[in-house]
């Protein structure tokens, strides 16, 4: 099948650092479809030759076994062309019309990887110069938009231009291997499926936890936040993932019909959940492993006296009759003490001890989704130790499965899985406007009271980098009996 992929913002970050390396494992791995081009996008003035010489460069820094070759990369340079864009020019879009044209591929990918408030002027763009046919896919980067309206009007922007199965909105989380075996945990083995409900299941935590800290971006993270970047989208997809019902079949709607169902069902808040259930977190100067780190307020790009939160931790719940009563944990934040994710699912603790076991141990089933992904199932053993017999301890054991050891070379990186679904036109890692849009509205409210809070002059809350994140966030947890898992 013959593709063309145009990447706006060719030049960018995300191409150089993602998109790019991952079409690369892509077509190293022989799972990039023959007869396919890729064409870059950008306001530079550059030759096929300059841009390829510009990626070659990128490339050529990645670390590891992922580095091409100087030889690799000479071939997979022959996919690359480069095409100057302003994309506010309708004439530009005629030009890349023309080059579209004169190959006639059976799929062209439109991806949008440029700054978000350019999603809507380039789809109308495309639509005018006649460039969305039912051959054409478009592929939205988050964020799309910062808030409901801003997100609903690219929604309808682009439903102008193409249907909605044309439409793939990037959430990179779905694509993590560690997502897909989640569903498959579920929705392949018979084993977990009884257990997952209020009656065994006592809470669930879910953690992002990150050590960088806003990096280049600091302009752009300063006008986004914790909430935004990771919560509204890769946390509430995550939360889909593990509340959801088992889908009719694995269609791309019938999964996203069930994750729509979970987003509408999210509790909403009141003020008396929004004032006890949310914190919202910054990070001052502290250290790392690698050092001493400046406190976000001194970062590139970030405005004096800003109050943007780098974490939030959050505690909520689904009100359905699966999952009634029970809470869902979500924490995130940047300059953390460790780079980690993970999902908990902690279930209740036996009805009736008989053994003696620390106060209120009971199983847990992790899903680790970095650095490492697998599975860890927690559970209790006879102490095997002398003596203890007589005092029927239990000792704590693990059942740990590690994907990466398991499964090893073959396995497909988030990107490389993403864009190969593009290509191919499979839907169901890809998120919905409506469930979107769901989302959307249930961050709103934290975003008001934010707001507010600001007008009263009170900020986010102070924590160290190298932390994990202000103290609020543990008594958040503690009013429930919990806490955070903080290795797994
Ligand atoms: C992106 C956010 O969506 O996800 C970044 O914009 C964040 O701020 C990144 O660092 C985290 O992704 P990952 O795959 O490294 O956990």
């Amino acid at each position: 099948m013959s593709f063309d992929l145009v990447l706006f913002g060719g030049t960018g970050d995300l191409a150089w650092r993602k998109l790019l390396p991952a079409l690369f494992q892509a077509w190293r791995h022989g799972s990039l479809p023959p007869g396919g081009r890729i064409v870059g996008v950008a306001r530079d003035a550059l030759t096929d030759a300059d841009y390829r010489a510009l990626i070659g460069s990128r490339l050529a820094v990645v670390e590891g076994e992922k580095r091409p070759s100087a030889q690799e990369f000479e071939r997979f340079a022959a996919l690359l062309e480069y095409q100057r864009m302003d994309l506010s020019a309708p004439a530009d879009y005629q030009l890349l019309k023309d080059k579209l044209e004169a190959r006639g591929a059976e799929t062209v990918v439109m991806y949008l990887a440029t700054a978000p408030g350019l999603f809507t002027t380039a789809c109308e763009q495309i639509g005018a110069a006649g460039l969305a046919t039912p051959a054409t896919r478009v592929v939205l980067e988050k964020p799309l938009g910062h808030d409901l309206a801003s997100n609903r009007a690219i929604n309808a922007a682009v439903r102008g231009v193409f249907d909605e199965r044309q439409v793939f909105r990037i959430d990179h989380y779905l694509g993590k291997p560690s997502v897909q075996n989640l569903l498959a945990l579920r929705f392949g083995n018979a084993l977990f499926e009884p257990l997952w409900r209020r009656e065994t299941v006592a809470s669930i935590e879910i953690t992002m936890a990150e050590q960088l800290g806003v990096e280049k971006r600091g302009a752009f993270y300063d006008g986004t936040g914790a909430l935004r970047d990771m919560v509204q989208n890769h946390a509430l997809q995550l939360l889909c993932a593990i509340a959801m019902e088992p889908p009719i079949n694995a269609h791309a709607d019938a999964i996203r019909d069930e994750k729509l169902k979970v987003l509408r069902s999210l509790s909403p808040w009141t003020p008396a959940t929004l004032a006890q259930g949310v914190v919202r977190g910054q990070y001052t100067a502290g250290q790392l492993a690698g050092g001493q780190v400046r406190a976000y307020g001194e970062e590139d790009g970030v405005a004096p006296g800003s109050t943007t939160e780098t974490f939030v931790a959050l505690r909520t719940g689904i009100a359905n009759w699966r999952w009634a009563g029970v809470p869902f944990y979500i924490r995130t934040g940047k300059r953390l003490a460790a780079r980690e994710a993970h999902i908990a699912i902690n279930f209740r603790p036996t009805p009736h001890p008989i053994y003696r076991t620390p106060l209120g141990a009971a199983n847990r089933l992790v899903i680790r989704l970095q650095p490492r992904d697998g599975v860890a199932l927690h559970l209790f053993a006879a102490q095997e130790k002398r003596g203890a017999a007589a005092v029927q301890a239990l000792a704590p054991v693990q059942l740990d499965l590690d994907f990466e050891q398991r499964f090893g070379a073959e396995r497909v990186g988030a990107y490389e899985r993403l864009l190969l679904d593009v290509i191919a036109g499979r839907l169901n890692l890809f998120v919905r406007a409506d469930e979107q849009e769901a989302a959307w509205r249930w961050v709103e409210p934290i975003m008001q009271t934010w707001r507010e809070q600001d007008e009263r002059g009170e900020g986010p809350r102070p924590y160290a980098a190298g932390s994990w994140g202000p103290s609020a966030a543990s008594t958040l947890v503690a009013r429930d009996g919990n806490t955070w898992i903080e290795e797994c």
